[in-house]
């Protein structure tokens, strides 16, 4: 994927821009507070309609303007395309494709894919088991579109199920209504933790891998830790067997604790680095180093799973690196179709490479490499 042209409108810091980045490589040099880290959210919010940075539309609306507006001139495998997504306080968020309004926003994602590393994505290794699902959840929302449907059903049941454990007492009426919500939980439930093992499985080699190729000598290892005891490699009609004895083995804790005690809203993620938590033990720069693997395996995944490239965001990615380190993620990075690196460093301390320099001031973008 390749973002030819960029079209800002009352986002952030930019009142009404245009920029035409280069392919390849984009490094974004600037002191502190230029808008750097804006350029790479307008990108994020074009491709994703979210921002990294908050749940809040309205925050990136310049100084409080009733409306704001990214667009980009977007080269995909298939050709060339414009898409548009715009916010207005009135109506909420829209987006067009060559200029026609399209009538699901939920169907933004996957025109443009994109995967960003911020250094709040540290939380992925350090935070707690939610982070972890909610950014395989987000790789498997863009590259699955039966996980959307799969994940919302889920969600739905779950949130019923959770009303009648704190409205009802156990009865036998009670307990057969329960029976019945076992029934449609864990229908959508398996489909989650098969889907989820097989993208794990999948992303653990490359995640150990870019790892190493970033400068680690460590071994990074992931692994999916299904809430369920399921054996590794299970299928869908163990995963939906397994759940349903969970859920029965533990109606008496479940009435008693009013809650849903066991499914995929319980799943943890596992990332050790030789063998011991990384969470706990790892330092800055290694926690940095394994958050970015993981990131570079979601972008490769992505890119088997679409035939797209997704374009890589890396948001003040050279902080915490040691020269070597900033060397191995710019080689790596360069292969990507395109990427933009925001950096506070000056020009003369980054990797040497072929990338396109640019010096952002407030308002402005200038060309220095
Ligand atoms: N909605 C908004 N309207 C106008 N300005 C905004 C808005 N939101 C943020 N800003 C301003 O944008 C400026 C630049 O922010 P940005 O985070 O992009 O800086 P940066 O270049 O990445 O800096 P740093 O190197 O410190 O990370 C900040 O001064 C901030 O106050
Ligand atoms: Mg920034």
């Amino acid at each position: 994927m390749q973002l030819k042209q960029l079209n800002l409108v009352n986002f952030r810091s930019w009142d009404e821009f245009i920029f035409k980045p280069a392919a390849g490589l984009n490094i974004f040099c600037g002191g502190n507070a230029q808008g750097k880290t804006n350029l790479l959210e307008s990108i994020f919010f074009l491709a994703t309609g979210t921002s990294f940075r908050t749940y809040r539309d309205q925050e990136m609306a310049h100084r409080g303007a009733s409306a704001f507006a990214v667009g980009g001139q977007v080269l995909a495998a298939a050709g060339e395309f414009y898409l548009g997504v715009s916010w207005t306080e009135t109506e909420g968020k829209t987006f067009t494709v060559n200029r026609q309004e399209q009538p699901r926003f939920a169907d933004l994602l996957g025109h443009l894919p994109a995967v960003a590393f911020t250094p709040e994505d540290l939380s992925l290794i350090k935070g707690g088991p939610r982070q972890r699902r909610q950014a395989l959840n987000f790789l498997l929302l863009q590259t699955d579109r039966s996980y959307y449907f799969y994940l919302r059903e889920f969600n739905r049941v779950l949130g019923q199920r959770n009303s009648h454990l704190k409205r009802s007492r156990p009865s036998p009426g009670n307990e057969l209504l329960l029976l019945s919500w076992d029934e449609q939980l864990t229908q959508p439930g398996a489909e989650l933790m098969v889907r989820r093992q097989r993208a794990l499985a999948a992303m653990a080699p490359w995640i150990k891998e870019y790892n190493f190729r970033l400068g680690s000598r460590k071994e990074l290892s992931v692994f999916y830790q299904p809430d369920l005891a399921l054996k590794p490699g299970f299928d869908l009609p163990s995963a939906r067997e397994k759940f349903k004895q969970q859920l029965l083995q533990n109606r008496k804790d479940e009435w008693r604790r009013r809650l849903t005690l066991s499914g995929p809203q319980r799943d943890e993620i596992q990332i050790l680095l030789d063998n011991q938590e990384i969470r706990n033990f790892g330092s800055q720069g290694e926690q940095r180093l394994a958050t970015l693997a993981w990131k570079l395996a979601e972008a490769k995944y992505i890119k088997e799973h679409t035939g797209q490239d997704p374009i890589l965001l890396l948001d003040d990615v050279y902080s915490e690196l040691d020269v070597e380190r900033r060397r191995f993620l710019t080689e790596q990075v360069n292969r990507s179709e395109q990427t933009f690196i925001t950096t506070a460093e000056p020009k003369e301390n980054l990797p040497s490479s072929s990338a396109a320099v640019w010096q952002v001031t407030l308002g402005n973008i200038e060309r220095l490499q």
